[in-house]
């Protein structure tokens, strides 16, 4: 297994545990309402007081900035649904800087009357030294510190006392100016002992934090406003280090979120003058120790830090912050100032073994498909076992991202991720890893997924289709990014046959179901067979069948071994001279016995729907080589595992040459999917195709859509909705297409027209022309006309004729124009091609590719 060690990190501070609040229905209904109007105006009617203007317009601009600062609507619902799962206490602990409270009392104010109104009640604790500072140096007494501990001898605790209850009063004045009811608390919390008495006098080093004066104010709707001042159990009053005392409070309360309000909005890195962002503790504490930068409160602050992280569950993060950011550290994942925390070893490898499977089986429940049940997690473990993957998890498995490496562009097969993984940023830092060990990756999400706006803005494109969003990054050719959404279309087609699959048909066959990489393989021009092969034609009596054995009479290597018709039973079979035949009979136990004697290498099934079954078992039951092409629609809906689809040009030409059986496909489905196929990437809705058949294509049983005497002077609309072909067309290209199909009064030929809504703008006349020569590049049975191709000149020719290209004046829709011969590349032609495929001829092997018919 291959493993390295990298880091990701948290950034909130998680607690386990899930009481709902007291106030839990009030936040829901601001939830709601956190982005109306109403809500603003709400907040506004709240303050009372002279100075509303002031207070109103400050609010304001602390819910404007807030709504700025937000990444997506997505972070601050998980984070209002978070805070909103803990009891009030736990939301956070919010350390003010004394500094703060002089320079910047409205923006701090704004912001806590912020969070009141919302429901949200931040325990508050605040410190006092430059104001303590300030008065010492009045009265020409030096501020004397010891390792970023003050010194406080009794003239000191004096002025400490004063600047303490001042800043106090301020803050809560202030909010109570605004309409937020604060409680002063500056003692009853901390218990402390000396510290170190000789030392530093009357300094204190907490012993125990109690709760009840803070869950009182809180339980009385009042916003709690603490000093750092402790007591002795005797009653004797000692001053602690804010930073510490709020590392206590912390400790106590295990809040969401501990926040540090600094005036530098961050810890500076004294070398470089630069903020330090993110500060990993177990990677980068020991370091940080040793730089010279490190010192007195910095140092004393991460001391502590350090130790309440250790304590605290390894998801909680402390951040460093300014004042004008608190909003945006509290409601977004973009966090601002110095973020510190423990981090978690990030774990790569090469597969899914180094997983506990338990572990592994709750992260994999994350997946919708298999949440659902449509895909098993062992089926899906299975299905990628060849698969050559990359795999990232934190060690938690909050994140587990599996990437595939084998397609032209690595795809992200899987991105589960918990709650607590976005909340925490796992997934950003999973991602970043992405990033950079991945120049290019594509992948796939539900629409409606709620990190879907992540998502968009991790991507550099898009494409949407039937509730899917493929997205990409690192991809800079329009052919790859063609090609990309290309397969991902023929993947998201929601097709019955894919529905009724049960698991065992796995994820890594539905992938090659839609694969489209070996379209641009080249037809196979060389074959490797020499040897002469067999066919059995069932059902022999139709168009098709008569076609397809003037196309044998003339192949080099194939030769009839019998053609099976009841109603021709009997007769001398015509317009074959190789050999003299006489119609068979066949039942399914004679196609077996002949299957038994090797007599047969490959068989045509050109029966109606429905029927051909009992022979496909029969032939099956024996295990030899031989081949079975269907000219029916029985397989044209199964897994690629069951038969292949016979379309070569787009589909995969190995997987036809390797299947036992091919389903070759209908007549107007080849010609729309042809006709479709280079315009998938660029369809914004379902096209319509209008198709009008010969009436060779209503076969040989008697009925008035192939009697000319109705057809004279007529067309006849049928099947408006749901023919057969409709189904085939939306399921091969993975899109709803709309097939209205007709048959008009000549024998052979289809034409049909098709329209087909495009992105605006993507495509000219020139564009889409020269889309389609590059698509049907080296294709010998498709041409590319510039002018509208006549379904006259394509009666008897064993190609497809598409061309008539028009973009309609906005340039949102194009119209195609397809034809084939029904009989010919709709039935017979594409038959021998998917024949000669599956004997390893040439695939071209016997088709003339100048028309037949040169009319
Ligand atoms: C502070 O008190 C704790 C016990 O509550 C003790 O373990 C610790 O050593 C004390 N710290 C100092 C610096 O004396
Ligand atoms: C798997 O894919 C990676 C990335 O493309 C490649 O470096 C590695 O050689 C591949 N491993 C195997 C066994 O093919
Ligand atoms: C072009 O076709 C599109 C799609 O049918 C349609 O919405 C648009 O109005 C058409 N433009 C013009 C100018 O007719």
């Amino acid at each position: 297994m291959l493993a390295s060690t990298l880091y990701c990190f948290s950034r909130a501070s998680l607690v386990a545990g899930s009481k709902t609040g007291r106030h839990g229905l009030v936040r829901a209904a601001y939830k709601r309402e956190l982005f109306s109007t109403a809500a603003i105006k709400k907040l506004n009617y709240a303050r009372t007081g002279n100075n509303e203007g002031v207070g109103s317009l400050q609010t304001r601009s602390t819910v404007i900035q807030l709504l700025n600062s937000i990444g997506s609507k997505r972070e601050v619902e998980q984070y209002l649904k978070y805070f909103t799962s803990v009891s009030e206490q736990q939301f956070a602990v919010i350390k003010v800087g004394g500094a703060i409270i002089s320079d910047n009392l409205p923006e701090l104010a704004s912001c806590l009357a912020f969070l009141y109104h919302v429901g949200l009640y931040p325990i508050v604790l605040h410190g006092t030294g430059p104001q303590v500072n300030n008065k010492l140096e009045a009265q020409g007494i030096e501020p004397s510190y010891i390792e970023g501990i003050r010194v406080t001898d009794p003239v000191t605790m004096t002025v400490v006392r004063e600047c303490f209850l001042e800043q106090n009063l301020k803050l809560v004045t202030a909010l109570e100016q605004m309409g937020v009811r604060a409680r002063p608390i500056t003692s009853g919390v901390f218990t402390a002992d000396y510290l170190d008495k000789e030392k530093y006098q009357l300094v204190g080093n907490i012993t125990s934090v109690c709760k009840d004066p803070i869950e009182a104010s809180i339980k009385a709707g009042a916003l709690p406003i603490l000093t750092s001042f402790a007591e002795t159990t005797a009653g004797q009053t000692l001053n602690v280090n804010a930073d510490v005392a709020a590392s206590s409070l912390a400790r106590a309360f295990e809040p969401l979120k501990v926040v540090y309000l600094n005036e530098k909005g961050g810890i500076i890195n004294g070398e470089t003058g630069e903020k330090v962002s993110v500060i990993n503790l177990d990677e980068e504490y020991e370091d940080l120790m040793r730089q010279s930068w490190v010192k007195y409160g910095t140092k004393l602050k991460l001391q502590e830090i350090k130790e309440l992280l250790d304590y605290l569950p390894r998801t909680s993060s402390v951040a460093i912050i300014n004042v004008q950011d608190l909003q945006k550290e509290l409601f977004t994942d973009s966090g601002a100032g110095t973020m510190i925390r423990r981090g978690y070893k990030l774990l790569k490898g090469s597969s899914m073994q180094q997983f506990g499977a338990e572990r592994l089986r709750t992260a994999l429940e994350r997946d919708p498909e298999i949440r659902s049940g449509r895909l098993s997690v062992a089926s899906y473990l299975k299905s990628i076992e060849e698969t050559n993957i990359t795999t990232y998890a934190d060690e938690p498995m909050e994140v587990l991202a599996i990437i595939d490496n084998d397609g032209t562009i690595p795809r992200v097969d899987k991105f589960l991720c918990s709650q607590a993984g976005w909340l925490n940023n796992v997934a950003d830092n999973v991602f970043k890893t992405l990033k950079r060990d991945f120049g290019a990756l594509a992948w796939e999400v539900e629409e409606r997924d709620p990190a879907i706006s992540w998502h968009f803005s991790n991507s550099e494109g898009s494409f949407l289709r039937n509730g899917k969003v493929l997205f990409w990054y690192g991809i800079n050719d329009l052919e790859t990014v063609v090609s990309i959404v290309d397969s991902f279309l023929r993947r998201v087609s929601p097709t019955s046959a894919r529905n009724s699959m049960n698991n065992a048909f796995s994820a890594k066959q539905s992938k090659r179901y839609y694969s489209i990489a070996s379209r641009r393989a080249p037809p196979k021009l060389q074959g490797e067979n020499t040897s002469i092969s067999r066919v059995a034609l069932i059902g022999a009596r139709g168009h098709t069948g008569t076609n397809l054995i003037s196309l044998i009479e003339n192949h080099p290597y194939l030769e009839l071994a019998c053609v099976s018709s009841r109603q021709n039973a009997g007769k001398p079979l015509e317009g074959y001279t190789k050999a003299q035949i006489v119609y068979d009979n066949l039942s399914p136990d004679d196609a077996k016995k002949l299957e038994l004697e090797g007599a047969v290498d490959v068989w045509v099934m050109a029966l109606p729907n429905n029927v051909c079954k009992p022979f496909v078992d029969a032939i099956e039951s024996v295990q030899r080589e031989s081949k079975i092409v269907d000219l029916s629609a029985d397989y044209r809906f199964v897994p690629p595992a069951v038969a292949a689809y016979g379309l070569p040009e787009l589909n995969d030409r190995n997987e036809i040459a390797s299947a036992r059986k091919i389903a070759n496909p209908g007549c107007y489905a080849t010609c729309a999917q042809l006709s479709l196929a280079p315009l998938l990437p660029y369809m914004t809705a379902a096209p319509v195709v209008f198709g009008v058949s010969g009436y060779s294509g209503a076969g040989t049983t008697p009925s008035p859509k192939n009697d000319p005497a109705v057809l004279h002077d007529n067309l006849i609309p049928y099947s408006l909705t749901d023919h057969i072909h409709e189904r085939e067309i939306s399921t091969r290209l993975g899109t709803t297409v709309a097939f209205h199909p007709h048959v008009a009064q000549w024998f052979q030929g289809i034409t049909q027209t098709i329209s087909v809504p495009v992105k605006k703008g993507a495509l000219t006349q020139d564009r889409v022309s020269s889309l389609y020569k590059e698509f049907y590049r080296g294709e010998r049975l498709v041409t590319i006309a510039d002018d509208v191709p006549l379904v006259r000149a394509i009666a008897g020719s064993h190609g497809v004729v598409i061309g008539g290209f028009k973009v309609n004046r906005s340039q949102d829709r194009v119209v195609v124009v397809g034809t084939i011969d029904n009989l010919l590349k709709g039935a017979a032609t594409q038959c021998l091609q998917n024949i000669n495929l599956a004997l390893g001829y040439s695939e071209y092997e016997g088709i003339p590719t100048a028309p037949s018919n040169a009319s």
